[in-house]
């Protein structure tokens, strides 16, 4: 299955993307994952990407590209893969096009989940992760068993840099900008599966796996 997780800034891309890897046994390739791993180790490229990601912009295209088309090429990527968070604007797309066709992999589904701004909002400003293992949790949606800590692990969790109001309203104007016009992009590729996003977590879950043809 390869397939590409479209929506924006807290809509439940990370939170969906490791019940469907799971299920169909694919790597899970998170661009902003990527970039916050860079940042936690101070590599050169967590430091560029942190000067846009701390201020709730979008990461320039060729660095972003550059990054995917190296993950591609990887061995993993053969059996399929889930893109949470890229391609973002019509640059990155039309490079993806370009590569897949180049590596002769088919796009599968690009699944839209779609969320109004208010309810984004509450949704990043509540989450926390874990340093451990990067399960995510929201103070009120999905709340851990213990304040603070994983239940999967034990590992304490974290606010991420970028969820505070004023840097996660940019995100959303970035989004609205340039990455809602992939919408289209895609919908002309036929390719395209809108899931409400407003729903409970196991019932967008389930929405999913339904319009990717599974039970
Ligand atoms: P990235 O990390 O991808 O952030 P994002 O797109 O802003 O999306 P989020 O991770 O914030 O949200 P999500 O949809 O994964 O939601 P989640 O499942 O966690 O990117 C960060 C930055 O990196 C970008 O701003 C940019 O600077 C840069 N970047 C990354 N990729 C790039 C690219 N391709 N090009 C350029 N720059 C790039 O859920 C959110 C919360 O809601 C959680 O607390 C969760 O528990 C809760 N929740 C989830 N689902 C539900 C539900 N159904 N009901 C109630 N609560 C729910
Ligand atoms: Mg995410
Ligand atoms: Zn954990």
């Amino acid at each position: 299955m390869r397939l590409i997780l479209l929506g924006p800034p807290g809509a439940g891309k990370g939170t969906q993307a490791s019940g469907i890897v799971k299920k169909y046994n694919i790597p899970h390739i998170s661009t902003g994952d990527i970039f916050r791993k860079n940042i936690k180790e101070g590599t050169e490229l967590g430091t560029k990407a942190k000067e846009f990601i701390d201020k709730g912009l979008l990461v320039p295209d060729e660095i972003v590209v550059a990054i995917v088309k190296d993950r591609l090429t990887e061995d993993d990527c053969k059996k399929g893969f889930l893109l949470d968070g890229f391609p973002r604007t019509v640059a990155q797309a039309d490079a993806l096009d370009i590569e897949l066709k180049k590596l002769s992999y088919n796009l599968d589904k690009v699944i839209n989940i779609e969320v109004s701004k208010d309810e984004l909002v509450k949704r990043a400003v509540g989450r926390r992760i874990c340093k451990e293992c990067g399960a995510t949790y929201h103070v009120l949606f999905n709340p851990p068993k213990k304040e603070g800590i994983c239940d999967i692990c034990g590992g304490e969790l974290y606010q991420r840099a970028d969820d505070n109001e004023q840097t996660v309203s940019k995100r959303i104007e970035e989004y609205q900008n340039k990455t809602q016009p992939l919408i289209n992009y895609y919908e002309k590729q036929d390719k395209i599966v809108n899931i409400d996003g407003k729903q409970d977590i196991d019932k967008v879950y389930s929405d999913i796996v339904n319009a990717l043809g599974g039970e």
